[in-house]
């Protein structure tokens, strides 16, 4: 949840530092600091705020003291334990301030550790579970810097990753991983460390990741790796598949407009050598799964949180649909509760953008450990739950950094249309049909354009109900995950109250909210299921509802009800969800532009959470 960035070399470190942590924001920006060491000093700067702040501070403190550094560690934060605040941004350090820790993740056993460290005389200045980090290897450095930071870490339980400098060794960087994400870039003659490989992918596209309980000693010139028990490990690097030119904003006011219009693109990505048209069914490169595996397959587990949880969701819809095999979907951060039962022959898909939510990433290990295989749907290759799966299907979506998922979830959803296909070519579904279904996936890519070019009339829709704070996202069957995906992008980006319900339950006690100032958006695009969503909003009207209704083209009975409406292209029930999609994001888009909420780093919000 938060970012680290580190750097070892001949070059101005403050710079490239607060570079790579400006690169990290969508990480967590509730505050930031840097450690240096200049002139055999290890100097702190630390701020609440974003990086800007700490920009500013650096930039008056250099105006007073000539700063030259060319070892630094940097931090940007998403408080976990602790509020935001100066004395909480990390780096932390020991009584001493001899040396300095950036940490991303949780200390579980802080309280114990602090407790420990306490009764031995030493005062905690913050509240975080970090700064337990770095007063345990100031109380048990010695002189060697690599054993205190080995002993100190056998003490700690919980989930890292964290890089740590000394005053006393100012030519090394000291980094570890224990179930969160960190990378090592190799440069010439210069070194960088991060919590995403994207952050340094401009300076070099060589890498290497550091796994669970490894350590690493980093000078400009080398990397020397070490596993728990400090005996020595040969780490390969990798050549990085990241395009920092992709994750510029370019002509677009914020990065979650230019994610939504690369739509088009990543939908075509995603499909990219993954059918069959001859055949009429999927080929699943990346899934080392035999097709005798994927015929055994008699249950199929989806875990996942939020948007990737919404497009497990239609996932299941459409594998038992038809695939014709059962399906559970899981909330991550609920099912490794859940102490499962996983009987022989059953498929798990662990489903994160990221690959580093930390719940997804628990709940799977605990399927791995009751014996089942698991396939990954993630965007990042490296990440922990792309390595930690038997196989992934990647997204091919580009970085995504707006914090509010848009072509992240499409291409999710197009991965489990063509696993769908898949699997039921290899039951019941016929030749033909397959091919049909081929047809309209390669469809949608202009279809998604089609809703892209009314962008205009989305946002004169999203001017007109910008002002409401409670809403109602209603839809059935296929457009119920729809719409609660669409409640969450308006919910998380314009901060407005959107309960996202199936039509079929309001009657059961949700219409007693339905009045003037609580419209509905309501997802039709479900032919199985139309007439009876009609008759819902007919419900909604008899009681003075406002209704904004997302319709396929040609339904026109939908006049009689709506207020207004929005006609999607029509496709077949199990890709409708796509363009209604569109529309959702667009609308939630331009409702918190009307209303002039942070879009791309909403309030409370981080892209990545690695924290439980
Ligand atoms: C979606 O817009 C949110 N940012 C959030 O719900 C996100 O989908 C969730 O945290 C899961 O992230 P992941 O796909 O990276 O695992």
């Amino acid at each position: 949840m938060c970012g680290i960035f580190c750097y070892i070399g001949p070059r101005n470190a403050v710079r490239l530092v607060l570079e790579g942590i400006q690169k990290l924001e969508y990480r967590g920006y509730d505050s930031s600091g840097i450690a240096l060491v200049s002139e055999g000093k290890l100097i702190f700067v630390k701020k609440m705020g974003k990086v800007a702040v700490l920009q500013a501070a650096i930039e008056n403190q250099l105006s007073q003291q000539h700063l030259v550094a060319h070892t630094a560690v940097a931090h940007t934060r998403w408080a976990t334990h602790g509020k935001p605040s100066d004395t909480n941004a990390h780096p932390h350090s020991d009584r001493k301030e001899l040396c300095a820790v950036v940490h991303n993740g949780i200390i579980e056993n802080h309280e114990a550790v602090r407790h420990l460290l306490e009764k031995r005389g030493i005062i905690f200045r913050s509240e975080t579970d970090t700064e337990v980090i770095s007063q345990l290897i100031g109380y048990l450095y010695k002189g060697n810097f690599l054993k205190a930071v080995q002993r100190g870490l056998a003490l700690l339980q919980g989930a890292f990753a964290l890089a740590v400098v000394h005053q006393n060794h100012p030519h090394e960087v000291i980094c570890a991983a224990k179930e969160s994400p960190l990378a090592i870039g190799i440069g010439e003659g210069e070194m960088f460390i991060a919590s995403d490989p994207y952050a340094f992918v401009n300076h070099t596209k060589r890498a290497i990741y550091l796994h669970s309980s490894e350590i690493a000693v980093v000078t400009k010139n080398s990397v020397r790796a070490f596993n728990s028990r400090l005996l020595p490990i040969q780490k390969e690097s990798e050549d990085l598949k990241l395009d920092v030119q992709e994750a510029i904003k370019g002509k677009y006011p914020h990065y979650m407009l230019k994610e939504i219009f690369e739509q088009p693109q990543t939908i075509q990505n995603a499909l990219l050598s993954r059918y069959s048209e001859e055949y009429g069914t999927a080929i699943l490169e990346g899934a080392h799964f035999s097709d005798e595996d994927l015929l055994k397959i008699q249950r199929i587990i989806i875990l996942g949180c939020g948007t990737s949880y919404h497009a497990g969701m239609l996932g299941a819809y459409m594998l038992q649909e038809k695939a014709r095999i059962p399906v559970e979907v899981e909330i991550s951060s609920e099912f490794r509760y859940k102490n499962p039962i996983v009987v022989e022959n059953t498929l798990a898909i662990a489903i994160s953008q990221s690959g580093e939510t930390a719940d997804t990433l628990a709940a799977l290990k605990e399927l791995k450990a009751k014996g089942a295989k698991i396939l990954g749907i993630c965007n990042v290759q490296g990440s922990s739950i792309a390595r930690e799966v038997d196989s992934s299907l990647f997204l091919r979506a580009g970085p995504e950094i707006g914090v509010a998922s848009t072509k992240a979830f499409t291409s999710q959803v197009i991965i489990l249309a063509l696993l769908t296909l898949k699997l039921a070519r290899m039951r019941l579904m016929g030749q033909n049909e397959g091919k049909q279904y081929i047809e309209c996936l390669k469809r949608l890519p202009s279809q998604v354009k089609e809703v892209l070019e009314q962008a205009d009339y989305i946002q004169s829709l999203a001017k007109k109900y910008a002002h409401y704070e409670d809403f109602f996202f209603l839809g059935r069957r296929l457009m119920y995950p729809t719409a609660l995906e669409a409640a969450l992008k308006l919910t998380e980006i314009a901060y407005v109250n959107a309960k996202g319900y199936p039509a079929g339950e309001m009657k059961h006690g949700p219409i007693a909210l339905i009045n003037e100032s609580c419209p509905t958006l309501a997802f039709c695009a479900d032919a199985v299921t139309y007439q009876k969503i009609l008759s819902n909003m007919m419900e909604i009207k008899a009681r003075g509802g406002k209704i904004l209704a997302v319709v396929p083209e040609g339904a026109t009975d939908i006049k009689k009800v709506a207020d207004d409406i929005f006609w999607v292209p029509k496709t077949i029930d199990e890709l409708s969800p796509i363009c209604s999609t569109l529309f959702g994001q667009l609308f939630a888009y331009y409702v918190a532009l009307e209303r002039g909420t942070e879009i791309d780093q909403p309030r409370n919000l981080a892209k990545s959470v690695t924290v439980e």
